[in-house]
């Protein structure tokens, strides 16, 4: 695993950043003639690169050659306020030319047992294999103040280890059900990316990238990405604590 930190002095900078990261990674994709598969994060914090991208760079990247998928969903209707899938609709989706075809989301409103399996199959369609498991281009994540990353929370490291795909994941506090990658898809990924911006996440991202004594309490802190990259995108804020 190769680890790139990357400190911005605010969240624009960072999104922006990444923003034309992506377009790079696709447009390049496009020039050989295939697709990115690119799984995107849910919470607040991506919100704002997705409208960077809608906003400032909608035309830049050949929607063609990137396939999206949803690292997690809540097991709500595509209209619900906590819809991941709602959300980047409504800020990317519906202000770029990218295939129908070419956007894979997690159907929160179906059995998730069953939603689980289904998601499963279609990243496999999608995807290469290695190591028996689908090989994602990249993975965005972002973090939790308590160090969860996609639905894999304290207490439920299991998803994170399990031989699945996508598991069905409870939030600890809400009860609401998700549907989440598990750890071996996301430590497969060819690139992980974190998002991490405020001053609320400067402890633990401080802590996982640091190694702190505590880092192995947090999920995120299992997320190694193997013998891929991982990078992490943060602002001045919520990397206040990283050491050199
Ligand atoms: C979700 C995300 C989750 C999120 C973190 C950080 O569906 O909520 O996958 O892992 O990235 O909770 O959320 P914020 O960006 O809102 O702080």
């Amino acid at each position: 695993m190769k680890q790139k930190i990357n400190i911005f002095p605010a969240p624009f900078e960072m999104a922006e950043a990444l923003a034309l990261e992506l377009i790079s990674r696709i447009n390049d994709a496009g020039k050989k003639g295939r697709a990115l598969n690119i799984a995107l994060s849910g919470g607040n914090t991506p919100g704002l690169l997705y409208s960077v991208l809608a906003n400032h760079f909608s035309t830049a990247a050949d929607w063609r050659f990137a396939h999206l998928f949803w690292g997690d969903e809540r097991c709500v209707p595509p209209g619900h306020a906590d819809s991941n899938y709602g959300a980047v609709q409504k800020a990317l989706l519906s202000k770029i030319d990218i295939p129908a075809l070419n956007i894979h989301r997690i159907i929160g409103e179906r059995d998730p047992d069953e939603e689980a399996v289904r998601y499963s199959g279609e990243i496999r369609k999608y995807t290469l294999q290695k190591n028996n498991f689908p090989v994602l281009d990249i993975v965005l994540l972002g973090l939790g103040e308590d160090g969860h990353t996609a639905s894999i929370f304290q207490g439920n490291t299991s998803s994170f280890r399990s031989d699945n795909i996508c598991e069905v994941a409870v939030h600890p506090v809400t009860g609401q059900k998700r549907i989440t990658l598990t750890g071996k898809v996301i430590n497969n990924a060819i690139d992980v990316i974190f998002l991490v911006t405020g001053k609320n996440k400067a402890g633990v991202a401080g802590s996982i990238i640091n190694k702190g004594k505590n880092a192995g309490k947090y999920p995120a802190s299992f997320v190694t990405a193997h013998d891929g990259n991982l990078s992490w995108y943060l602002d001045r804020e919520a990397g206040c604590l990283i050491r050199d």
